[in-house]
């Protein structure tokens, strides 16, 4: 018999290690951008498809639908309606590029403005998986430090500066300035104007990343970067997986229209998946406010029930800063903890963390940091997840000073 075939020999060189064998959620998972499960407005969406396929569903017998390649129209035009009233920013809806989520408008981005070697600027602490997509196309992503503002102006004044001497001109600027991720900052307007003149007296494109925008507390944000843009210096993108759901795998690019053409020659897809774009559309124009305004605050009452439970079992070895919105944690510990072994630690003890390092444009900074996601975990689970936590880091680094409840001074 004939050896079987040697696949190895075969594939690319250059592939990242294959991903691992899927067991399952952990029990306590704070991990990535997931929601709310019990907030799936599951009735509501069923109402919404069958409500769009009755209507229009014989269009599913061509690509694109009857809205050609840039994705379903009555959903491009709610995104630019969304956009107008929620970020500010006017756009036609034939600047709207739906995209498979928003992770594909990174990649597209990313192919037609990249190339190994070049430099890209980001937010020193920055979404975890746009530096995977940098590293993996050989760009090196260089940190701006951030404060409780976001990115800061003087240091990527600085940067800019100092790429310029030594001839590198950035491709573009990544930010995400409306709840970045992880530290949850909103960059005020001036702040924004700033980044604007740097971008106009550098020649550097913003590219403006939205995804969590429509998660605040209080409804209150400085209006889009791309809206006080005055001169095609903006590319902004946002996303549906975190106001509705991250599985239907649909998102947005916003862009002058030859980007999008250039963007659009490389969406080699054949088109985002239509019952989705048709069901978010019918489903968002009329409960998408409504929607949002229940899903955050579930949201506040998780981050509220993490903030206490991280308080309560580590008392000060556990500095944050309360985020205005959004789903995510970003917590500092002394600097003898050391993130990349705790995750592994309570990795082994069902508990998901997202540790810091992998959230850095340097690794050093961001040593004894961890991300955690309260989107998907019950209040139960957090207090539980937070608690058990405490008790791993004890064991491994001897923070909190003792485990179980901290006694309040
Ligand atoms: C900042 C940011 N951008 C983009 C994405 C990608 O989201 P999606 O592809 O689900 O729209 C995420 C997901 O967590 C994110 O945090």
């Amino acid at each position: 018999m004939a050896a079987t075939l040697d696949y190895d020999a075969l594939l690319a060189p250059d592939l990242p290690p294959p991903a691992p064998v899927w067991k399952g959620f952990p029990p306590y998972n704070f991990i990535g951008g997931n929601v709310d499960a019990a907030s799936m407005p599951v009735e509501d969406m069923i109402a919404a498809t069958a409500t769009a396929l009755r209507r229009e569903g014989a269009t599913l017998a061509t690509y694109g639908l009857e809205s050609g390649p840039l994705g379903y129209r009555p959903l491009r035009e709610f995104v630019a309606a969304k956009l107008r009233k929620r970020s500010g920013l006017a756009v036609s809806p034939d600047n709207v590029l739906i995209t498979s989520g928003s992770n594909q408008g990174l990649d597209l981005v990313n192919e037609i403005f990249l190339r190994p070697g070049d430099t890209v600027l980001v937010e020193q602490f920055c979404y975890g998986s746009a530096l995977a997509r940098l590293r993996r196309l050989g760009v090196r992503p260089v940190g701006v430090p951030l404060d409780g503002d976001g990115m800061r102006m003087d240091l990527l004044a600085e940067k800019l500066a100092a790429l310029a001497s030594e001839g590198v001109k950035p491709k573009f600027i990544y930010v995400i300035p409306t709840i970045q991720n992880p530290g949850g900052s909103i960059m005020p307007e001036a702040r924004r104007a700033e980044l604007l003149g740097l971008s106009a007296e550098y020649g550097v494109p913003v590219f403006e990343d939205e995804c969590y925008a429509d998660l605040l507390w209080t409804g209150e944000r400085p209006p889009a970067i791309a809206a006080l843009d005055d001169g095609n210096r903006v590319i902004h993108c946002g996303s549906f997986s975190k106001t509705v759901a991250p599985a239907l795998r649909v998102g947005y690019i916003v862009a002058e229209s030859g980007l999008i053409a250039r963007m659009l020659a490389c969406k080699h897809d054949g088109g985002t998946g239509a019952l989705e774009q048709m069901m978010l559309a019918e489903y968002c124009r009329t409960h998408f406010d409504a929607h949002v305004d229940r899903v955050t605050a579930i949201l506040k009452q998780k981050l509220d029930a993490m903030t206490a439970a991280l308080e309560e079992h580590f008392g000060t070895a556990a500095e944050f800063v309360a985020p205005e919105g959004g789903i995510y944690l970003w917590v500092a510990f002394p600097e003898t903890v050391d993130a990349m072994k705790l995750a592994a630690a309570s990795a082994g003890a069902g508990i998901a963390i997202n540790p810091g390092p992998e959230w850095s444009a340097d690794a050093a900074p961001a040593r004894s940091r961890i991300r955690l996601c309260f989107g998907n975990p019950t209040v139960g689970e957090i207090r539980e997840g937070v608690k058990r936590l405490a008790e791993i880091c004890h064991r491994e680094f001897g923070i909190p000073l003792r485990s179980g409840n901290i006694e309040r001074a």
